[in-house]
């Protein structure tokens, strides 16, 4: 029996595995700096906490749902998002009834049982946070500013921003009329009629060219803000602005969750083909209260680790040494090998990383390995060396050496790596 991933999951071994953390640290990096507290959430909640919270009419809820009966009947969905799985834990424990807003971010696996492709998987991974009871638009521009960040310090270049306000309830309500009138204009099959029916925003996502055609002249929620939802989104494009980050607005942008409302937002990267969107996320005014919160809104985004991981490499950011050993250490005899194990010790207690050749393998072959291992720099501990309590440290690009005392090679090593 030779047994396989499920269909369409994404996997990280090394060495890409090492790409890959280094992606998701850099992504949540900003959001600790910027004082969000971890929240660590279970992978599996009520089913309808999916269902109220992310909405019937998203493909997330009506299709891709990987959703069991648990042994006690109980309907258990694995989490395809985190906003209200979040949500859920501040409600359940209060952090809402402390200072506001309550800013948290999440990190793990997301299930989604989509059409696997490039870019697109049915566990995939994703960093989030949330900032919960605070309407200043200067939360929403720090929250983009925060993505942008991420996306910044990985190097990343070719990627845009697109930003759009879907408007407070009484906005929506408005633009809705409008819309479903107009809509009433076009024959739609039943399962759309349906979805238009819970959600008519939902049309602007439809690929069919005839419905794409007709939704091209659609009204357009932009153009039915209220005074004050206009007045916050020209005040959430200013800070961005203030802050140096570019943007475009994109009145036709519809999210796959049906929580948004006022600022909505998606970082597109270039270079991804279809599934481009390595990042959105906006403002949810109704849903702490629609999952049994109190009557405050939030802010937070998604940012996709694979798609940026992807994006790293389209954009060929990664010559392919920067997560490999500092250092390679040869021991060739016993003797040597005890040594070796606490000279690594030493070394490791500068933050360099250090490989140890086991095995007692002979000068040749343990060369072999710390050249397939890409370290910076090798040593090899032999009798020799220990009397006179010497070593050569040697660069493994040039092949250069330098003589370097035992006692001294954690500090040597540090200024040759420094160089
Ligand atoms: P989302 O846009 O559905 O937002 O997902 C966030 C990010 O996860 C996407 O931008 C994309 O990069 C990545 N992603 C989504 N689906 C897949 C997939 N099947 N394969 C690979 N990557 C994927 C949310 O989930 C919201 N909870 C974000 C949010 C937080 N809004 C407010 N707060």
């Amino acid at each position: 029996m030779k047994f396989q991933a499920p269909k369409g999951v994404s996997e990280y071994f090394p060495p890409r595995s090492r790409a890959f953390e280094w992606v998701r640290e850099s992504l949540i990096a900003p959001a600790r700096l910027a004082g969000y507290q971890l929240l660590e959430l279970p992978v599996f909640e009520d089913t309808e906490l999916f269902t109220r919270g992310v909405g019937a009419s998203t493909d997330v809820v009506s299709k891709e749902m990987y959703t069991f009966q648990d042994r006690g009947g109980r309907s258990i969905t694995l989490r395809p998002e985190g906003t209200v799985g979040a949500l859920r834990a501040v409600i359940e424990h209060g952090l809402d009834r402390k200072s506001l807003p309550v800013k948290i971010f999440y990190s793990g696996a997301f299930f989604r049982a989509e059409r696997p492709q490039a870019g697109r998987y049915r566990q995939f991974y994703s960093v989030g946070i949330e900032a919960v009871g605070s309407d200043d638009p200067a939360l929403d521009a720090e929250v983009i500013a925060i993505a942008d960040n991420g996306f910044k310090s990985l190097g990343l270049k070719q990627y845009h921003l697109e930003i759009t306000s879907l408007g407070d309830l009484a906005s929506r309500a408005a633009h809705r009329i409008d819309l479903v009138k107009y809509i009433a204009g076009l024959k739609l099959d039943e399962a759309t009629q349906a979805r238009a029916e819970i959600n008519p925003l939902r049309l602007f996502d439809d690929k069919r060219e005839e419905i794409r055609a007709f939704m091209a002249k659609a009204p357009l929620l932009l153009d039915y803000l209220s005074q004050e939802s206009q007045e916050n989104f020209a005040a959430v494009q200013r800070y961005l602005t203030h802050m140096g980050i570019d943007f475009q607005i994109n009145p036709r942008m519809v999210r796959g969750l049906d929580y948004y409302t006022g600022t909505t937002f998606e970082f597109v990267h270039d270079l991804l083909g279809a599934q481009s969107g390595i990042g959105g996320g906006g403002r949810y005014d109704g849903l702490m209260k629609e999952i049994g919160g109190q009557d405050i809104t939030g802010i937070g985004f998604g940012l996709g680790v694979d798609r940026a991981l992807l994006a790293v490499e389209a954009e060929g950011l990664l010559k392919g040494d920067e997560f490999t050993s500092d250092l390679f250490l040869i021991p060739l005899g016993e003797d040597a090998k005890s040594r070796a194990l606490l000279l690594a010790a030493e070394v490791r207690k500068f933050g360099h990383s250090v490989e140890i050749a086991f095995g007692d393998r002979a000068l040749k072959g343990a060369m072999k390995s710390a050249d397939k291992s890409g370290a910076a720099y090798v040593v090899v501990l032999g009798d020799a060396e220990i009397a006179s309590a010497t070593v050569e440290l040697k660069q493994m690009s040039t092949g250069s050496t330098s003589s370097v005392t035992l006692t001294s090679l954690p500090q040597a090593l540090s200024l040759a790596l420094a160089k």
